[in-house]
């Protein structure tokens, strides 16, 4: 059996990079034995050299591949106590344009994944009475927005998997946290081929994500990055039509 590290044993999915990378450091500085999960085996590394942290590789739109990481995350320091389903990617452009596999990678990486990799540590958590969810949404999937309607659909499928969750768990211990971000200064936007081009909201660091990624693990709850953007969902949920109408004539787009 592997030596028990004094602190919380958190998974960070996509730590490679962005918000992940920031909440890792973060976890690890708050004295968690971080496991490293991403595709680049070389930033793992580094990051594991500087975190003390474990790196465990993974391309997550393969079928099995987050039971597969579970399994391989578990078994690091026979627990996990903190599951942090971070790794994404998006898409942008019209839907006719979005090739098939493209739409088949998102789904899986965005959406099936964290489902996947929550059904199987789900157990452990249950079976020690304690344990915490946190999943980085965006606030394309409580809004919407044009030119994005997959990957929305992935981060709103997320939300209504979070908050159901958190009923069925009511009591056993273990809780689900969610952090919503608007637009944040990674290399997000360079990978999914369209940059971002509004004014607002204006991109944050990803530490202040991550920031909110660590008190959503900490205080299970809904965390918006930055904050006012609560407001448009707000708005949103008491007066769609008007909503609508503010956002198809302002621009619901990134
Ligand atoms: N940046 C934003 O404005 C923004 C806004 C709202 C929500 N979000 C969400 O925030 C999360 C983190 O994004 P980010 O901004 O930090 O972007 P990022 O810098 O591009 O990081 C994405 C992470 O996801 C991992 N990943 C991507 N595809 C993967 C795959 N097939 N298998 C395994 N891992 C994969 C990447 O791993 P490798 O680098 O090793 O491939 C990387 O670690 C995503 O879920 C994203 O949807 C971001």
């Amino acid at each position: 059996m592997p030596a028990r590290p004094a602190g919380p044993t958190v998974l960070v999915t996509g730590a490679s990079s962005g918000i992940g990378e920031a909440a890792a450091r973060r976890f690890a500085a708050a004295g968690a034995h971080v496991l490293l999960h991403g595709r680049d085996r070389a930033r793992l590394a580094a990051l594991a050299a500087e975190t003390g942290g474990t790196p465990l590789d993974a391309d997550l739109a393969e079928p099995g591949a987050a039971a597969g990481l579970a399994e391989r995350a578990t078994a690091v320091t026979g627990r996990v106590d903190v599951l942090v389903s971070n790794a994404g990617l998006g898409w942008a452009g019209p839907l006719p344009d979005l090739p098939g596999a493209e739409l088949e990678r998102l789904v899986a990486v965005n959406l099936t994944a964290p489902l996947e990799l929550t059904r199987t540590l789900l157990p452990g958590m249950l079976a020690r009475g304690q344990g915490r969810i946190v999943f980085v949404t965006s606030i394309a999937g409580r809004t919407g927005v044009a030119g994005e309607a997959v990957y929305a659909a992935t981060k709103s499928g997320l939300d209504a998997f979070a908050d159901s969750l958190r009923y069925e768990l009511h009591g056993t211990g273990v809780d689900v946290g969610v952090v919503v971000p608007g637009v944040v200064r990674t290399a997000f936007f360079d990978r999914r081929g369209t940059p971002y081009t509004r004014t607002t909201p204006r991109p944050v660091p990803a530490d202040r994500a991550a920031a909110a990624v660590l008190r959503a693990a900490a205080r299970p709850g809904d965390y918006y990055v930055p904050r006012w953007l609560r407001l448009p969902v707000a708005l949103r949920g008491a007066v769609p039509g008007v909503y609508r109408a503010l956002a198809t004539k302002f621009g619901a787009s990134s």
